[in-house]
């Protein structure tokens, strides 16, 4: 089993990069590959709107190509997702917002390439917003009918300068117990996989409440 971790701090071995390492560390204790990917700093294009990907349903935007694609390959390939902003402005950075508005664009519109995935998010964070910043990753994960592991407590890490997550205790034990129960989440889907069918998918309603 695998997890595809995204970092979309503007900094490689920032916070985030932490808050990502002490999860995935959990995960590969327990036998779960993982692989993360810095996107943080690179020229993430944001979506245009255009509905390529609604068109063509290939798992591909229509865009230039940025490294998206690739990334939305390894995400097809692997069982989970792990998503690690810093907090900007009490949200997600905009390289995160970037990416995953595309991602889950072109994941919904080919077939639901992130349902039933197992998925997570993290966000490091100076002093506040990090709920928001978690809360408004997460709804992606929930639209895309993805699987979410809790931990004890929301997860989010407070520090400054780069490394200073690892001070805070409380925010660790929070990203470890999250990191157990995503790979215990993992290993009981992957189990159950064949006595247990997974729902059918809906041919989804499309209104805009005015009819
Ligand atoms: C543009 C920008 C906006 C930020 N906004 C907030 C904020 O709203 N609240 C906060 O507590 N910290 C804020 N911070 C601080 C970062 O969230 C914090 O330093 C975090 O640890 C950075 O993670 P990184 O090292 O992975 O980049 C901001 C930092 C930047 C660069």
């Amino acid at each position: 089993m695998k997890v595809v971790a995204f970092n979309a701090s503007p900094h490689p071995q920032g916070n985030t990069a932490h808050a990502l390492r002490i999860v995935t560390d959990v995960l590969e204790r327990n036998g779960i590959e993982t692989e993360t990917i810095h996107i943080g700093g690179q020229d993430i294009h944001p979506c245009m709107g255009c509905n390529g990907c609604a068109r063509s349903r290939d798992g591909r935007c229509v865009l230039p190509d940025d490294g998206l694609n690739g990334w939305i390959e390894k995400i097809r390939q692997a069982d989970g997702l792990l998503l690690g902003t810093p907090v900007h402005f009490s949200g997600m950075s905009g390289a995160m917002k970037c990416f995953l508005d595309r991602m889950t664009y072109v994941c919904g519109n080919s077939g639901g390439l992130l349902r039933h995935k197992v998925g997570a998010a993290v966000a490091a964070v100076r002093r506040s917003g990090g709920i928001p910043a978690v809360d408004g990753v997460n709804h992606y994960l929930t639209y895309s009918e993805m699987l979410l592991p809790a931990s004890n407590y929301w997860n989010v890490i407070h520090g400054l300068r780069p490394g200073e997550v690892e001070g805070d205790e409380e925010g660790v034990q929070i990203l470890q117990v999250l990191g157990e129960n995503m790979a215990w989440l993992l290993k009981l889907v992957d189990y159950g996989r064949d006595a247990v069918p997974a729902p059918q998918p809906v041919r989804k309603k499309f209104t805009n409440f005015i009819r």
